[in-house]
């Protein structure tokens, strides 16, 4: 054990810096265990239990490494099982617990069942990172897009999000409180005259249920918050983008002038499910490179 580990844990026997000092003995002791697990590490959800739908690929990828970095227990739940195993693989190499766990997060029972995967397999669940999303190639206008379209993107970017938390509640109740996070869109705030409305209408529709599951649970010390992401250099996005021109057509109105990454929105959801934002709740953390602030952006 190093001497730093050593002074740590004497420093936690004596009860003012009792939790600071156990992080950080957990990291230095850490570093026997797995190297790249503790260098950074500062254990915001040490401890804890995350489900992160959409987890194998993008925004929840990213968070799934990140939380597992910061001390979290993982389940990784996707509809592709390849993708979800992948991810939990990369947290188990660098020394975190992940499970993988295959999901359709619009199907209700697959989604009570990966709740209670959580529990069988971690005793609890703190955080629910409801991430999972599609944008379909043919949404479009009101007149143009498909009942088909409609529906789906409403099952899987609305209803998927309902399940998440309702499942994930009652979890949380057992587990004494805990954060959801519900991943909306900066065009939950902005129209485009490049309209998907079938997507745009159910990321409006996240931010009002996250805003009325908050205020009903607040006082059960669970939290439910929004990470609203701007245009990002995802898969999700850049399978549209696939031109110079279709690219600027976007880039233009982002004051940053470029894309966002996904491990930039994936701090924005570390902080939304730690306690570092414990007096948040009902509210959203708009991570957009500028864009909803903007009316005309630098040349
Ligand atoms: N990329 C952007 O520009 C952008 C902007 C704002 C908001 N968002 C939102 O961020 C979230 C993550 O997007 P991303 O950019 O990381 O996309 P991504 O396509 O890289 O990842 C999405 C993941 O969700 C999974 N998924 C899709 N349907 C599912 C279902 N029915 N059940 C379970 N898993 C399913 C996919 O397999 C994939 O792994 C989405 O909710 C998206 O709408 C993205």
């Amino acid at each position: 054990m190093s001497m730093f580990a050593k002074l740590a844990l004497r420093c936690a026997a004596t009860a003012p810096c009792q939790q600071i000092a156990q992080s950080y003995a957990c990291a230095a002791i850490g570093t026997f265990a797995s190297r790249s697990l503790s260098t950074d590490t500062s254990g915001r959800l040490q401890g804890k239990v995350s489900i992160i739908t959409g987890g194998a690929s993008g925004i929840g990828r990213e968070a799934a490494l990140l939380f597992a970095r910061e001390g979290s227990k993982i389940v990784v739940a996707d509809l592709s099982e390849e993708g979800a195993a992948a991810t939990a693989k990369e947290v188990q190499a660098m020394g975190g617990s992940a499970i993988a766990v295959k999901v359709d997060v619009a199907v209700e029972a697959e989604v009570a069942a990966v709740v209670a995967k959580a529990e069988d397999e971690y005793g609890a669940v703190h955080v629910m990172f409801n991430n999972a999303g599609i944008m379909m190639s043919s949404d479009d206008d009101a007149v143009n897009t498909s009942e088909e379209v409609i529906d789906k993107t409403l099952a899987v970017n609305v209803k998927g999000v309902l399940n998440g938390c309702k499942y994930s509640i009652p979890a949380m109740r057992r587990a004494g409180g805990g954060s959801i996070v519900n991943t909306a869109s900066f065009v939950s705030f902005m129209g485009a005259a490049t309209p998907q409305v079938a997507y745009t209408a159910s990321k409006g529709a996240v931010l009002a249920l996250t805003r009325e599951l908050a205020v009903v649970h607040a006082r059960e010390n669970i939290r439910v918050n929004n990470l609203c992401p701007g245009p990002l250099r995802t898969e999700l996005l850049m399978k549209f983008l696939d031109t110079e021109e279709k690219k600027h057509r976007r880039l233009v109105h982002v004051p940053m002038g470029r894309f966002g990454e996904a491990a930039e929105m994936a701090k924005g959801a570390l902080f939304l499910a730690s306690d570092d934002s414990s007096y948040m709740t009902g509210n959203n953390l708009l991570l957009d490179g500028g864009i909803t602030a903007a009316y005309v952006t630098p040349e």
